[in-house]
Parts: structure tokens; C-alpha cells; sequence
């Protein structure tokens, strides 16, 4: 026989309405109440459990706990529902707070990158031929001996192809040891008068120290017309220098290269000594018959220059090394 009455089930009911304000109230967030809406009304929920036993009543009063037990459902349901919109208002109280933007603050700023020093001094020097009508060309950085060394009327036992200065990768391949072949593989193509520039990387086999590094950078620089001489190559040259230097002291000093005839190297006067900045001179006949070019007709001048020196030199670094160690610190100065 049943032992549930009318009256067992409506205290049951009653009890669950009142825990069920207790656990509302005490819930803490909105995850919480979601569990206990499905614990106090879901399919297998307390409510469910306590509806089971209204089959054991007599069929008469089924329908009022049917009444009370809806009633307690939109109560609950109500009580959830405030509760929840409740805790999003005190949720989106406080993301305001949190979020508060001071508009009369000064800004930060936008942190930006920019060119590498090195870089922004080759293309510096480039901007500056280019204003005085030469265009820029470029060649490989594998080179083959002939160009590297032969074409310009670099000797075979010229100490420059020696094994300790040039990285050879095969008897006739090496890394190129100047931007100056550059000069043969236009001449070859470009029939003169010709005004270019050649930026680039070169290798030498040298260590490293505070002015020394294995790869560094050069631009080339190359003219050839009718009736060129040293001239020209002085007013280019200082032109260009007082361009991207400014008013620093200069001078030219006689010296040596195979290709050139005759040759200077370019000196600039920073922090009480003298810089060599460039080699320069007239290009060798040699050279310009070696290609076919009438040095009777065509003269011309070349340069090469050492961009690490400009660099240095202009933003007062006295290690090369800072250059090549990509420290952000450093770097932010530029
Ligand atoms: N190629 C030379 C070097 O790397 C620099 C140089 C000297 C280039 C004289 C030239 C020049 O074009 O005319 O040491």
C-alpha cells in the first residue's frame, strides 16, 4: 500500500521551493545557477523525483499537485531569471570600472620599425647619385675570377686573389671581394657614355675586430664618356661628399688599384684621425680595351665606396660589430 499523501507532496513541494531560494540566493555566479536549475528542475531533477510518487495518489488530487508543482516551476524560473540578469548587470558594472578609458591622457605613441643604419646609408648614397644622373645597377655575389679579378687587370699573382683575402667556393667561383666586376658585367652590355651606381654586399677573409668584419658593403660607382678626366672625378666626388657629410674635412691620397690609372684613396677627417672612405681613380685603359672600348675615344672615372665607413663615421659608431649584432637597443638610436 502507498504511504504517500496529498499532503506529504505538498510539503515536499514547499521544501524544495524553499532550498531552492536558499541555493538561488546564495549562488555566486551564473554557471552556478545554470547547474541548479537542472538539478532542482530537470528530467532527473528534484521535482521530477517528488512528481513520481503523484501516480500513487488517488486520481482526484493529482491535478492540485500538478497546479502546486507548476506554480513552483515559474517561481523558480522567475527567481533564476531575475538572478541572472542580476549578476550580468553587476558583471558589466564592473568591466566598466575595469575598462575605463582616460581620454585626456597623453598617448603612447605608435611603436614603429624603421631601416636598418646600414641600409638607410646605402640608400642615402644612392639618392644622391641618382640626383646627379647616375642609375643603379647590380650583379651577383658569386662571382667567377675573370670578373672579379681578370677583367680588371687584376694579375694572377696579385696578392688580392690570394687564398687569405678571397673565399674561393671552386677554382673559379669565390664570393666577390668588391662591387668593382659590377663594372665589367654592365660595360659588357652598355655600350658607354654610362653613368652608373653598383650597391652591394662583398666578402673578404678577414677577422673580426672593431673595423674588420667578412662581409661588409660597397656602391660602386662608374662613369665613361668622351673627354672625362680627374676632374670630373674630384667635383663627383667632393660633390657628392659634401652632400652627405656636410662641411667635414677631406683629402686625396695617391695610391694603387690595377684597375685604375691613377688611383686615389679618399680620406675624411673624423674624431682627429683620417677615414679612408673610397678608392678611386680613372679607369685603366687596360681595362676598357679588355672590353672592346677604344681608350683613344672613352675615359672615365670609378669609385668604390665603403658603406659601414659612411655609417660610421655619420652616426659616431666606432665598433663595426654593432652593426651585424641586430641589438634592438642599439638600433633604436637610429
Ligand atoms: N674595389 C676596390 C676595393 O674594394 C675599391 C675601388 C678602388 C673601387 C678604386 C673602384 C676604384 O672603382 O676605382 O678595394
Amino acid at each position: 500500500m502507498s504511504t504517500t499523501s496529498f499532503q506529504q507532496l505538498s510539503n515536499q513541494l514547499e521544501a524544495l521551493k524553499v532550498q531552492a531560494n536558499n541555493d538561488i540566493a546564495r549562488a555566486s555566479d551564473i554557471s552556478t545557477i545554470e547547474k541548479l536549475r537542472v538539478s532542482l528542475m530537470g528530467k532527473k531533477g528534484q521535482l521530477s523525483i517528488i512528481l513520481k510518487n503523484m501516480s500513487k495518489l488517488p486520481e482526484e488530487e493529482r491535478p492540485w499537485i500538478g497546479q502546486l508543482a507548476n506554480l513552483l516551476k515559474q517561481e523558480v524560473n522567475s527567481l533564476i531569471v531575475k538572478r541572472i540578469s542580476a549578476m550580468k548587470s553587476e558583471i558589466m558594472k564592473d568591466k566598466i570600472i575595469r575598462e575605463t578609458l582616460d581620454v585626456t591622457l597623453p598617448s603612447i605613441g605608435i611603436l614603429s620599425g624603421h631601416r636598418h643604419p646600414l641600409v638607410k646609408t646605402t640608400e642615402d648614397i644612392v639618392d644622391i647619385f641618382c640626383g646627379l644622373g647616375y642609375r643603379v645597377v647590380e650583379g651577383p655575389e658569386i662571382e667567377t675570377d675573370y670578373y672579379n679579378f681578370t677583367a680588371l687587370n687584376i694579375p694572377k699573382h696579385h696578392p688580392a686573389r690570394d687564398m687569405q683575402d678571397t673565399f674561393y667556393l671552386s677554382e673559379n667561383y669565390l664570393l666577390r671581394t668588391h662591387t668593382s666586376p659590377v663594372q665589367i658585367r654592365h660595360l659588357e652590355k652598355n655600350p658607354p657614355p654610362t653613368r652608373i651606381i653598383a650597391p652591394g654586399r662583398v666578402y673578404r677573409r678577414d677577422g673580426v675586430d672593431a673595423t674588420h668584419s667578412p662581409v661588409f658593403h660597397q656602391v660602386e660607382v662608374l662613369a665613361i664618356d668622351e673627354g672625362l678626366d680627374f676632374s670630373h672625378l674630384r667635383g663627383t666626388v667632393m660633390t657628392f661628399l659634401k652632400q652627405f657629410f656636410g662641411d667635414l674635412p677631406v683629402r686625396f691620397r695617391a695610391s694603387y688599384f690595377p684597375f685604375t690609372e691613377p688611383s686615389a684613396e679618399v680620406d675624411v677627417q673624423w674624431q682627429d684621425r683620417w677615414l679612408e672612405v673610397m678608392g678611386c681613380g680613372m679607369v685603366d685603359p687596360a681595362v676598357l680595351e679588355g672590353l672592346g672600348l677604344d681608350p683613344k675615344r672613352w675615359s672615365g672615372f670609378a669609385a668604390g665606396l665603403g658603406v659601414e665607413r659612411f655609417c660610421m663615421v655619420r652616426s659616431s659608431i666606432d665598433d663595426i660589430r654593432r652593426l651585424y649584432t641586430s641589438d634592438i637597443r642599439f638600433l633604436e638610436q637610429f
